[in-house]
């Protein structure tokens, strides 16, 4: 019997296990540079939570949900996103007894049953943040910058940031009615999903990306000229403060974002590169979510990006991580007596910070120095029982190929020398 992973998911193997972990790192500095705090919430969730958060008539609830009854009898969905989970924990925690507004971040696997294919996966990671209890438009500003800076931060400069209002409960009903009615006299030119969607969603035939929906979509009425005062002062605030950070955008009145949640404030970040699945990060406000789920009034703004595609976007550009794996020295033995010593100084080495590693295998000196060279050992040194006898052994440099004498006793301090190492 052969198993395979279940369709949809991935194995992270390393060394890419180093990329992940060096995203993991600059998340965790950049995000606490401003501020924001790590919040670990359940992997799943009452169903109920994300049917009433998310929205029920949306892909995510109606098709894509990892759902399934426990052993008690209720209904557990693994989670699709973070968001209805951070709200539902602070409402839950009382956070909003602290001092606000509470600034969140997590990073962590989410789960969708979507079709597999570049970039989208059933199993996926994302990172992501929740600004609560402020309705700043600073904050919309902060919140967007802060995952341009990210991006940056990995050398990905040049991805386009798209911007849109999509309104709020006083001036969205308006708009939708006025979308429906536009939609209806169009109606033929529609696809079948999107004629479904007329009644239903109407907001996501704007979404849609078929030809002859694409001709009626582009004469249609355009949220941003239909938001009431507030949201329109909201919007052009919004607008002001990202243009004090110096970070440019397209406004996009067909943004629409696959989850109910969201009020004013809406947000992707695009790269080109990557084809159908192309937007990296995606976010914006939700000043009616944590009404819909526990009652309170309660803004608050937030995005989250897909690890696995901003590994894509970055492999798409050719821009390589900065990280390595390798070992600083491989210790070769020859003979029982030797391995024992080595064990020794190999442990005495990791303690003080060196990656060190030895042979477990038994194999000649021969294979034992491939080995040493598949592992990028920085420096080899062989250890037999003469050298044990003499105290005295060559450490080699394995790129340079440059050799030296060294007092075994003295292994520890040389290696000091050798290896550029931090609190050492
Ligand atoms: P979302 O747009 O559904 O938003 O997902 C955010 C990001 O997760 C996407 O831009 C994409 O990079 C990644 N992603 C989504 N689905 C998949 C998939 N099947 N495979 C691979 N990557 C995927 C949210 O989830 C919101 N909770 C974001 C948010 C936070 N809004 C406010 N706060």
């Amino acid at each position: 019997m052969k198993f395979n992973a279940p369709r949809g998911t991935n194995d992270i193997l390393p060394p890419d296990t180093l990329k992940w972990q060096y995203i993991e790192k600059k998340t965790h500095e950049i995000f606490s540079n401003y501020n924001y705090q790590e919040i670990r919430t359940p992997i799943f969730e009452y169903t109920e939570l994300f049917q009433r958060g998310i929205g029920e008539v949306t892909d995510i609830v109606e098709k894509e949900m990892y759902t399934f009854e426990d052993k008690g009898g209720r209904s557990i969905t693994l989670r699709p996103e973070g968001t209805a989970s951070v709200i539902r924990s602070f409402l839950e925690n009382k956070i909003y007894g602290q001092a606000q507004p509470t600034k969140y971040y997590y990073i962590g696997p989410m789960f969708r049953y979507e079709r597999p294919q570049s970039g989208r996966f059933r199993q996926f990671h994302q990172l992501g943040v929740e600004a609560i209890a402020s309705n700043d438009p600073a904050l919309d500003a902060e919140i967007i910058s802060l995952g341009m800076r990210l991006l940056q931060d990995f050398g990905l400069n040049d991805l386009e940031l798209h911007l849109n209002s999509v309104g709020c409960g006083e001036c969205r009903p308006t708009y939708v009615d006025k979308l429906k009615k536009y939609l209806n006299e169009n109606k033929e030119q529609l696809c079948d999903n999107c004629k479904s969607r007329i009644d239903r969603n109407p907001l996501r035939v704007l979404d849609c990306k078929n030809d002859s929906c694409q001709s009626v979509i582009k004469d249609a009425p355009k949220i941003t000229d239909n938001l009431c005062e507030s949201c329109a002062d909201h919007f052009n605030d919004v607008q002001e403060y990202l243009d004090i950070l110096n970070l440019d955008y397209i406004i996009n009145p067909l943004l629409v974002r696959g989850l109910d949640y969201y009020t004013n404030t809406a947000f992707e970040i695009k790269d080109n590169a990557l084809g159908a699945q192309d937007t990296v990060f995606g976010g914006g406000r939700y000043n009616g979510l944590a009404e819909e789920i526990g009652s309170r009034d309660l803004p608050g703004i937030g995005f989250a990006l897909g690890i696995e595609r901003l590994l894509l976007s970055l492999e798409a550009k050719d821009i390589e991580l900065p990280v390595e794996s390798g070992v600083d020295l491989y210790i070769t033995v020859i003979g029982e007596q030797a391995k024992k010593e080595s064990f020794k100084l190999l442990d005495q080495l990791r303690n003080k910070g060196f990656i060190t590693e030895i042979d477990y295998l038994g194999r000649s000196v021969g294979s034992q120095m491939k080995s040493a060279d598949r592992m990028n050992a920085e420096y080899t040194i062989i250890i037999g029982e003469n050298e044990l006898n003499n105290n005295s052994a060559t450490i080699r440099n394995m790129k340079s190929g440059d050799e030296k004498e060294i007092q075994l006793s003295n292994l520890l301090e040389e290696m000091k020398q050798l290896v550029d190492k931090e609190d050492i």
